[in-house]
This record gives C-alpha cells, structure tokens and sequence, in this order.
C-alpha cells in the first residue's frame, strides 16, 4: 500500500477526528513534507479534506468517493481477506466479476463502480448507474453447492441488503418477491444473481450476487421509464452513511448468511419483510399475465400461489415476472 493510500485509510477508520501532520509522520516513519505531499495529491484526487490548525486532517463529512480504503475499515474482521477492486466507470460489475469467475479462483472477491455504462437488470433489463450517486457492487463467492442452494442465494442476499440498510439508515425495506428491495412504495435496489454451474457434476462452483442501490440519486435524474417507480434510499435529504460504508454492511450481512444456507432462519425475516404475501398478484409467463394469490414462501425461496383456477402451484424465480396488484385495481 503506497502513503497516500494508508493516509486515506487511516482518514476514513477515523472520520469522527482529526489527526495531525506530525502523527501521521511518525505513524508512517516518514517527514511530514512527505505526508502534506500525499494529503495534496488526495485533494487533487477530488478527497474534501479539511485541515485545522493545531488539530490536523479529516475528511469532510460529505466526502463520499468509492474506494477499498474506504470500505476495509467497516468490513468485519473475517471478511477482511476479501480482493476488493473499485473502478470509476465499468460497463457492469457483474460482467467484470464473471471474468474473474471463469478463472476459477477460491478468493472471494468484491467489485464496485461508481457508475455503469451497461448496468445488467433482470430479464435483459438495463440497470439505470448514474456517476456518483448509486452503489454498484458485484460479489463472487466461491460456494461449491448444489443448484438447489444456489436459488437460495438470490433471497438470502435480498435479507442481507435489508439487514444493511436497517442498520446503517435505520429504515424498513421491504421485499417484492424475488429480489427488488422497496422502500415506502418504490423500488430503491435490485439484485441480479448469476451462477457458474459445473455442468458434469451439477454442482455450483462460484456465484455472482450483483447488487445496485439508488443510493442518492435525484428524483429528476431518473429516466421517465422508471421515474414513477424507483426512488432513493437517500432521497432530498443528506445521508447519514457514506456508500463505503453501507457496501461493506451489504458484503458483512450477505457472507454471514452464505456462510450456512442450511440454516433456513433467514426465510422467515424474507417472509416478514415481503409485500407480496397474502396479495393478489399477476405473473408474467408462457407470453402472458395470470392473476394469482400468494400463500407462502417455500424452504427454497419460491413463491406458493393459487390460481385462478384455485391450483396451488410455485414459481421459481429464474421464469417469472411479478406485478403485485395495488388495493384500487383489485376493487375494479
Ligand atoms: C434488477 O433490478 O433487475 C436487478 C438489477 C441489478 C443491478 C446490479 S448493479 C451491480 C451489478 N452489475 C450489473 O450489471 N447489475 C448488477
């Protein structure tokens, strides 16, 4: 890690003080022109560091530029090793993740942009990634599991983004089956999970949660496709939490739920935070709408309905497009 780098992460551990030239210096074993000569290359860099005499350096409190310094600190202790690469423009983190997937690593590995140019949505949808005001975050883990666990994955990381943003906004997002994250009526993050399956043995060998949050985004900037349903979760007003911080509360709850899929507690809070169960539905498959009713939640993260034809069956989330139906149609 060069200077400048351990600086900036020192700044961002430390965001609350201000830590002086001279403590650096000795910190670091280096003179203290050394220490304003990266202090300046941060700023030229874009860092808002403010400097106060006789106290030292720290960050302004809007400071929120992307970066591995800037997230390490606020990773649990066990998920340190994780590789963290931050990019300020890719075409799409998930893309960028699957090349690391194709090499077969064992690492897990943690990938965020500050912006998108071909963000990936479901379905073939684009993902909208503006610069600067949105997280977008790709996870590899190396699972080995079976297929079966893998479908897991896509609701165990929608319970993980939910517990994050609780815990750093302290809001209640809710869940519209499978995996868009809604906060008082509007869409505010979406997960694409995709997975690399070996396909002699069946068995899941990585898997790539991409994760993108409206994290400040302003309601004018959204396109008009979108501009009814989506919103931020920072929306017309300051946020409390910087993007580092909240994508490392995203990576710390998504890992603890991974580490045992067995372990099925976290489909009960799915079920508790889902705005979809007891509702009347429509789903989208075979090139066209059925009406349905939503009973449960299976052990496997698929969605029991009952027909129009009052025939139970589950939808699997890889097939199926969901509209829920609001309270003014269903009375139509
Ligand atoms: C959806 O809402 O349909 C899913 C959106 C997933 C977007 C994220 S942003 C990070 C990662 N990279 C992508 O290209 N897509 C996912």
């Amino acid at each position: 890690m060069s200077l400048k780098q351990s600086i900036l992460q020192i700044l961002e551990e430390n965001r609350e003080t201000s830590i002086s030239g001279q403590q650096l210096a000795k910190r670091f074993s280096v003179s203290r022109a050394a220490v304003w000569k990266a202090i300046n290359a941060l700023k030229t860099e874009g860092y808002q560091i403010d400097s106060v005499t006789n106290k030292g350096y720290r960050l302004a409190e809007d400071c929120d530029i992307l970066s591995a310094e800037g997230i390490l600190p606020f990773l649990k202790l066990e998920y340190k090793d994780t590789d963290l690469y931050v990019s300020k423009t890719v075409e799409s983190t998930n893309q960028e993740a699957k090349k690391y997937s194709a090499k077969k690593t064992k690492q897990r590995i943690l990938i965020v942009a500050n912006e998108q140019t071909l963000g990936k949505g479901r379905f073939g949808r684009t993902f909208f990634s503006p610069e600067n005001s949105g997280i977008y975050m790709s996870i590899i883990l190396p699972l080995n599991i079976e297929a079966i666990n893998a479908v897991l994955i896509t609701t165990a990381a929608a319970v993980a983004v939910c517990r994050a943003i609780q815990s750093v906004a302290n809001v209640q997002p809710q869940i519209k089956w499978v995996n868009d994250i809604f906060l008082e009526g509007k869409k505010i993050c979406g997960i694409l999970t995709e997975a690399f399956t070996n396909v002699e043995s069946g068995i899941v060998e990585s898997v790539v949660v991409g994760i993108g949050v409206n994290f400040k985004t302003k309601p004018e900037q959204f396109p008009d496709e979108i501009k009814e349903t989506a919103a931020s979760l920072f929306s017309g007003k300051a946020p409390s939490v910087t993007r580092n911080h909240l994508i490392a509360e995203m990576t710390n709850q998504l890992l603890e739920i991974c580490g045992d899929l067995n372990d099925r507690q976290f489909l009960e809070e799915y079920k508790a935070r889902s705005m979809v169960l007891g509702e009347k539905i429509q789903f989208f498959r075979n090139n066209s709408w059925h009406i349905a009713k939503v009973l449960d939640i299976d052990p496997n993260g698929g969605l029991i309905i009952e027909d129009e034809q009052g025939k139970i069956q589950t939808l699997n989330s890889g097939e199926i497009s969901i509209q829920w139906i609001k309270t003014e149609e269903k009375e139509r």
